[in-house]
């Protein structure tokens, strides 16, 4: 008898790998994959995780996270949110994928199910998976006919597709890769109905700082939530601190898991990096605050960018994005987007991510679309607009 669970023995590669494989470490290749800015990480953090390394912070700390840190994110979301949050609700138990594996493992058992508002990050699906859920998508519809066009969701149909065994919706906003952004009066929707039909609410927060309009961060369910709702509220130092390769993210969840957090938090991985949590309370500084407003110039340059490249195009739309950095850009007459993403890394050295990599296998919504990440150098981005768009003459 095979010892290993038949649906582990199952997993595949998503789709951004397949083609990331394709073209990884060939620097002819312009990147525009995978979920991160070109920026390396700003000197004052990587001096304070350096000074750390030399101080000789090299062993186990507090399982979920040094004190100062976790009472610099309590501050942190005082600031951007005005919200209150006990310490007892905060823990940094690694990168912000360890904190979605965290919620889905306090959430979900075999034969639960979690409802996905797609199209999302397919390492987010594949964690449920992999935690023994079966996954739900409802997919956002791109309103073409309004100007500018815009995501929707049909809340109807969310709660619709919530039965007796789910345990969790999941909601990125603003959204990888749709850059769509939940309104505060759907955001009290889905709570209202998930504490009738006592279902968590998993909330990936991640780009939340990132947003194009004046605010300070994009609607949390933080603002509108009790300390003890069933709601988790996922957050990263990847993509606004330009921190991918930290690993350090953390989690807000409800009081009442404070003592559990602690065993899962030691459990799952001894906590995050001890030198990189000095590096992420750098972050959390006045200069960290400062850096925010460099990275949303970047993202608000790059979205310009491909907005006026989508202006001179007939076969490319999007749905401008209202938070986060990604464009997904739906390709008229594309059918399948694996095919089309590996054409352009390979003919046309350009490197995208797969629509269909982003939801239900043969969504036709994410097989027409391909996603890139425009929090890019500027003149990178452009030739790597123009050399999607020579390929697009060709086929
Ligand atoms: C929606 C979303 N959640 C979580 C993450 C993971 O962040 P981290 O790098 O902290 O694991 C990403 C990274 O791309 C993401 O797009």
């Amino acid at each position: 008898m095979d010892p290993i669970r038949t649906d582990i023995r199952k997993l595949q590669s998503n789709g951004i790998a397949v083609v990331a494989y394709e073209g990884l470490g060939h620097p002819d290749v312009i990147p525009l994959w995978f979920g991160e800015t070109d920026l390396v990480t700003p000197p004052f953090i990587r001096d304070a995780a350096k000074e750390a390394l030399d101080g000789g912070r090299t062993f186990y700390v507090h399982g979920r996270g040094i004190a100062p840190l976790r009472e610099a994110l309590a501050d942190f979301h005082e600031r951007m949110l005005g919200v209150t949050l006990d310490l007892e609700r905060i823990t940094v138990p690694g990168a912000a994928m360890l904190s979605v594996v965290t919620a889905l493992q306090c959430t979900v058992e075999k034969g639960d199910n979690v409802v996905i508002v797609s199209p999302i990050w397919p390492n987010i699906f594949q964690a449920a998976e992999i935690a023994g859920a079966s996954v739900k998508f409802v997919s956002l519809t791109a309103d073409w006919k309004s100007a500018p066009p815009r995501w929707t969701l049909d809340l109807d149909r969310l709660f619709s597709a919530c039965d007796a065994r789910t345990k969790a919706i999941f909601i990125s906003s603003p959204g990888n890769p749709t850059g769509w952004t939940m309104s505060r009066d759907e955001q009290k929707a889905v709570l209202a109905f998930a504490r009738r039909r006592g279902i968590a609410i998993i909330s990936d927060e991640v780009y939340g700082t990132l947003v194009f309009d004046a605010s300070k961060h994009a609607p949390s369910f933080l603002e509108i939530a009790e300390p003890d709702d069933a709601v988790f509220v996922i957050n990263s130092f990847s993509k606004p601190w330009a921190m991918t390769g930290w690993r350090i993210g953390w989690l807000v969840h409800p009081k009442s898991l404070d003592e559990p957090m602690s065993v899962m938090s030691v459990a799952n991985n001894t906590g995050a990096t001890t030198f990189a949590q000095y590096g992420a309370l750098a972050a959390l500084s006045a200069k960290g605050d400062a850096f925010l407003e460099t990275m949303k110039e970047r993202c608000t340059r790059g979205r310009d960018i491909v907005q006026q490249f989508i202006g001179r195009q007939n076969r490319i739309r999007w749905v401008p994005p209202t938070g986060a950095f990604y464009g997904f850009l739906h390709v008229d007459g594309m059918q399948n987007s694996v095919d089309f993403a590996l054409h352009l890394v390979r003919k046309a050295r350009v490197g995208v991510a797969p629509g269909s990599a982003f939801g239900a296998a043969r969504d036709p919504l994410n097989e027409s679309c391909i996603r890139i990440c425009f929090a890019q150098d500027p003149a990178r981005l452009e030739e790597g607009l123009a050399r999607i768009e020579n390929a697009l003459s060709t086929i």
